[in-house]
């Protein structure tokens, strides 16, 4: 019985990765613009999201200085530092979500023990003990090297606590706040550049109207400086839900542009919000289902920006789409409010996927952050006491890490569907750039979980040499890794490409990511 297994997944393997040249007419065709890139692929595009929620921060980030039994620095994880440093993340936003505008920073500063707890309204009424506070996540920002971003209390706060906030952290001098971040142990400013102005203020951020929160935000930004002009900040409005395109038009028609350097966009894909399904057994409808909501990024990115684009032609306000990803039902038998969901090769799909709108939109999106980092939402981590395991979502993170900061090549698509009885999507998803040392690189998602499919792909201005690749399938879409099994899915080397002439025709088995390096 295991032989027969060891054989069909073997034979697998070997009909997914031969190039079926020769056999069968190329499906999609895409030519490579390599001499006509205008826009860098911004690396933070590749950022993350960390609220106090669940078991992201409490067991995922951070264990406790006093923990034996998991090795950690300061309290937050070795192994997730490594895996996260190894993803080469660029930023962290923290600490919400809807937690941003319950949180009280100053309860979070000081000796631990002295610290005040409070009740997590939004994820399950827990006590919060404000044990992992502003030192606790700007040090392990510094620790991961990534940009911290900071989500501030809008939404029951006060303008004089966000001043304050901004002070303590980034005032060089001698000041009430800085004074007090010494007297706390740290002497040097840690300069955070990203500032978000409450969260999704439409809703758990205070339910307020577009018009009400405009005039809210421009007092709240006329507060977040930098004392010294240098334009270092970047003050970033809670945006729309979805196709909320009122919202964005409010924000760029009544906050004067001198206050405002990004706007936010939330959307997750979620089939439906009553009956969210589960994230490892799903039909082939589902699977459907959430793709299109996954692809659907790019029409509300589409019409956001052409908002953005009557009121600021130069682009000087960026789209930041501070939350997306796959959104299932809980794992059985765990908290409901604590949002822990299973990966699959769905939602290395729907990342891989997603991640070549945004790098498509590089001319306006330059921030992202995919919901949620450890245990929560669509996961690049899970964890269960000392054991860790890489989602295909970290998988598909770490093989795109090479777009970061490239310029972004211009694509002519010439697409096939996927279909699902009478409904349908475009069968394969593109992207390409070309990085500082010359390499071209290029990611491809086979959407269609039905068949494999063959990409025709041509460069105009670059050779196609020197072809590397590396791909994430498996054989069933509902494929996941487990603590039992936590390298069941893992990214392997790809040959199912063949050149002919100026062409290169690449072949990808069904619900796959690939992506190809030229140097
Ligand atoms: O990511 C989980 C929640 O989803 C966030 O707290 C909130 O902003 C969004 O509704």
């Amino acid at each position: 019985m295991k032989k027969m297994r060891i054989f069909l997944l073997a034979t697998y393997v070997f009909l997914n990765q031969i190039v079926t040249f020769g056999q069968q007419a190329a499906d999609a065709s895409i030519i490579i613009n390599a001499d006509q890139g205008k826009y860098t692929i911004d690396k933070h595009i590749y950022g993350h999201f960390a609220e106090h929620l669940g078991r992201c921060i409490y067991g995922g980030f951070y264990v406790g200085e006093n923990n034996q039994k998991i090795p950690n620095t300061n309290g937050v994880r070795n192994d997730v530092v490594q895996a996260l440093k190894e993803l080469k993340i660029p930023n962290l936003r923290w600490p919400g979500g809807c937690f941003a505008d319950t949180y009280h920073w100053k309860d979070g500063i000081g000796p631990k023990k002295d610290r005040p707890t409070m009740v997590n309204q939004w994820w399950g009424g827990v006590t919060e003990d404000n044990s992992f506070g502003t030192h606790d996540f700007l040090n392990m920002c510094e620790l991961l090297g990534a940009e911290p971003y900071l989500s501030v209390n809008v939404g029951s706060g006060t303008v004089k606590e966000v001043a304050d906030w901004v002070q303590y952290v980034n005032h060089d001098g001698v000041s009430p706040m800085a004074n007090l971040r010494k007297e706390n142990g740290r002497e040097k400013p840690w300069n955070v550049k990203y500032w978000g102005m409450g969260n999704e203020a439409w809703g758990c951020g205070g339910n307020m109207t577009a018009e009400y929160y405009a005039n809210i935000y421009r007092q709240y930004a006329t507060f977040v400086s930098d004392w010294t002009n240098s334009k270092q900040i970047q003050r970033i409005a809670s945006g729309a839900s979805d196709a909320d395109y009122h919202w964005t038009e409010v924000m760029m028609r009544d906050i004067p542009k001198n206050l405002i350097e990004g706007i936010a966009l939330h959307h997750y894909s979620v089939i439906n919000w009553g009956n969210k399904g589960s994230a490892t057994d799903f039909s082939e409808d589902q699977y459907f289902s959430t793709m299109r909501q996954a692809l659907l990024m790019d029409e509300l990115i589409i019409k956001h920006k052409n908002i953005m684009d009557r009121y600021d032609p130069d682009k000087r306000v960026d789209l930041i789409v501070d939350e997306w990803g796959g959104w299932y039902d809980v794992e059985p038998g765990t908290n409901g409010a604590f949002l822990y969901q299973q990966n699959t090769m769905r939602d290395a799909v729907l990342a891989g996927a997603t991640l070549n709108i945004f790098n498509n939109h590089a001319d306006r999106v330059k921030m992202a952050n995919l919901a949620q980092t450890i245990n929560v939402l669509q996961a690049v981590i899970l964890t269960d006491e000392e054991k860790l395991i890489l989602t295909p979502t970290y998988h598909v993170m770490k093989m795109y890490n090479v777009h970061q900061d490239a310029a972004l090549l211009p694509l002519d698509v010439k697409n096939i569907m996927y279909k699902n009885g009478n409904r349908e999507l475009p069968a394969i998803s593109a992207s390409a750039s070309k990085d500082k040392n010359g390499a071209i690189h290029i990611s491809l998602v086979n959407v269609d979980p039905t068949k494999s499919n063959t990409v025709n792909l041509t460069m105009h201005g670059a050779a196609l040499a020197n072809i590397s690749g590396s791909i994430l399938s498996s054989p069933k879409l509902q494929d996941h890794n487990t603590f039992d099994n936590p390298n069941k899915i893992k990214p392997a080397t790809f040959r199912g490409f063949t050149k002919k002439g100026d062409q290169l025709m690449v072949t990808m088995p069904p619900f796959s990511v690939v992506v190809l390096e030229l140097k």
